[in-house]
């Protein structure tokens, strides 16, 4: 990916009501400048089109489940050595005497992503799951 340091300024005309409304949103989202809110609404748009397009995406999958089910353990590492080169790396926590909390970073096309944590999501024992997009990678 090529690093640009360059800085484009541009115009942007819009109707009264909705920079007011614009302006009252970011003001709740902590923005320090219209131009960083619409910084990120340009990147969450493009994150999202690569989603959809099935592109190159990074994110994480993260999921809470009861160990003690039988054969969950086993059944969710096989899950993960099928993924191998979408998942970059797993993070474990144990959470209490039954629980476990796990967080796996993942870069790969948006279909195989999907179809990790549609897989994991499934499986009898596993409480909760929910998959954060980041960025694309190009
Ligand atoms: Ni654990």
């Amino acid at each position: 990916m090529k690093h640009r340091s360059e800085v484009y300024r541009f115009g942007v005309s819009l109707e009264k009501t909705l920079i007011e409304a614009f302006d009252h949103h970011i003001e709740a989202q902590r923005y320090k400048s219209r131009s960083e809110a619409i910084r990120d609404l340009i990147r969450e748009d493009l994150v999202r089109k690569q989603w959809t397009e099935g592109g190159t995406v990074a994110g994480a999958i993260v999921m809470t489940y009861d160990h003690h089910k039988r054969e969950l353990v086993n059944v969710l590492l096989d899950i993960q050595h099928d993924f191998q080169e979408t998942i970059i790396s797993t993070q474990h926590v144990h959470l209490d005497h039954h629980h476990c909390l796990e967080i796996i970073a993942v870069k790969g096309s948006s279909k195989d992503v999907e179809n990790l944590a549609t897989t994991l999501k499934v499986q009898v024992g596993v409480k909760h799951l929910s998959l954060s997009i980041s960025s694309s990678t190009e």
